[in-house]
């Protein structure tokens, strides 16, 4: 038997890579036009980034890395996220002395070891962006009709954007305190995972599934209505950001994140997919992160796609029939082997000129040629045969229209320099 990819994992093969090169370019045009330049960082950092950045209570870090010990004996991480990576890039190259603020954007493979479903992998792909340097709500604002603008862009339906704020340094932890006190009466109805994260992290008892559980969370104090005054007109402004771009929202109090670096604002999206799996992306504030990795005092916000969500949510909204093919193709067939020499310097002529242009190269019969034509979806079809090259006249078939016409070569290449 052969060697299968490992579990969680997927190649992009075949038609599917063109769903992702679809995406990516309407990403990399968007990013042009809110100016986000670029950033690629390494796929593997130190271990201890993620501990710090993304937070040793997370299921992320708790569970879910794929952490090794590399020859030098150095604990090694492959990313669970991009945004830790961002901020450490940010920091190292002292991004703080340049104009601010940074506005980043990256594309890449994130690593999670969780139970591979559909939706979930374990290498799945992320778009992100990190914008360092403004604590302005309307950078929020910005942010988020910027994630808007690219999921309609793409033509996605039956979004649903679900925002709160999970509060800062100043009014989180008197939060934390209350739910503690309403949570005390209940310990023993918690789950085990549950009485950890009460320690630990009660907010994320919000996260939990067992029932029980959220039952007695769902009573409970929620942050959103004891934020201190900054935290509630800084949401106060986002959500008025959103008003005026016509951005459509709605506010979950009860969503806090699965990352520990979010302060203020926090956000996630669905569009209509069902089940746990069903966010396609998410992102929020993250004002402490870059000092807590060692950099000045400077607020940063973000968010990240994910990929294969997305792919997943287009084809189920029947986003890529018929719009995958970007250049009209030219088949050039020749009659016999004799006329092989002919249609390979045609080929080389019409792709100097832009076109899209391909010959047999399996030595097939005419008639196998034509109908490879018809299987690759060629658009038009010249025939090059011994009479073809002695009077230097080609037939041009459009295949979807079922009309030829015959020209010579300079004539073939003005005709379709256009197409
Ligand atoms: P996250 O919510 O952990 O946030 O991930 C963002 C998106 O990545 C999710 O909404 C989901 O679409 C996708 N995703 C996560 N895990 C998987 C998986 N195992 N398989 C497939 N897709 C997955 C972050 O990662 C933050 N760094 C976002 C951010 C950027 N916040 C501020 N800046």
């Amino acid at each position: 038997m052969g060697i299968k990819g490992p579990k969680g994992t997927h190649d992009i093969i075949f038609n599917d890579i063109n769903k992702w090169h679809k995406i990516e370019s309407k990403l990399t045009e968007l990013m042009k036009l809110y100016d986000y330049s670029e950033i690629r960082t390494p796929i593997f950092e130190s271990t201890e980034l993620f501990l710090r950045g993304v937070g040793d209570t997370t299921d992320i870090v708790d569970k879910e890395m794929y952490t090794f010990l590399d020859k030098g004996n150095r604990s090694i991480t492959l990313r669970p996220e991009g945004t830790a990576s961002v901020a450490r890039a940010f920091i190292e190259h002292s991004g703080y002395n340049e104009v601010l603020p940074s506005k980043f954007y990256y594309i890449g493979p994130m690593f999670r070891y969780s139970r591979p479903q559909t939706g979930r992998y374990r290498q799945f792909h992320q778009f992100g962006v990190e914008v360092i340097g403004s604590i302005n709500p309307y950078l929020d604002g910005e942010v988020l009709e910027l994630m808007m603008n690219i999921f309609t862009s793409l033509g996605i339906n039956n979004l649903n954007l679900e925002i709160n704020s999970v509060g800062c340094p100043v009014c989180r932890p008197i939060h934390k305190e209350n739910l503690k006190n309403y949570l005390k009466n209940n310990y023993n109805d918690l789950c085990p995972t549950c009485q950890t994260r009460y320690e630990k992290n009660p907010l994320r008892i919000f996260d939990c599934k067992n029932e029980k559980c959220q039952e007695i969370i769902s009573k409970g104090p929620l942050i959103t209505d004891h934020l201190c005054n900054d935290c509630n007109e800084h949401f106060d402004k986002v959500k008025n950001y959103l008003n005026m771009t016509n951005v459509e929202y709605t506010i979950n109090k009860k969503m806090v994140r699965g990352l520990d670096y979010y302060t203020k604002t926090a956000f996630e999206i669905t569009a209509g997919r069902e089940g746990a799996q069903s966010s396609i992306g998410g992102g929020g504030r993250y004002d402490g992160l870059i000092e807590e990795l060692g950099g000045p005092s400077l607020p940063g916000i973000g968010f990240a796609i994910g990929l294969e969500r997305v792919v997943l949510t287009m084809e189920e909204q029947g986003l890529f029939d018929n719009q995958l093919k970007t250049k009209e193709k030219v088949y050039v067939a020749n009659v016999s082997e004799n006329n092989l020499d002919a249609a390979v310097k045609l080929v080389s002529e019409l792709r100097h000129n832009g076109i899209l242009a391909i010959n047999d190269i399996m030595s097939r019969k005419l008639k196998a040629q034509f109908k490879y034509a018809n299987k690759i979806d060629a658009d038009y079809v010249i025939t090059v045969g011994d009479d073809e090259i002695k009077n230097n006249i080609y037939p041009l078939k459009n295949m979807n229209t079922g009309e030829q016409i015959f020209c010579n070569i300079n004539e073939l290449i003005i005709n379709l320099r256009g197409v």
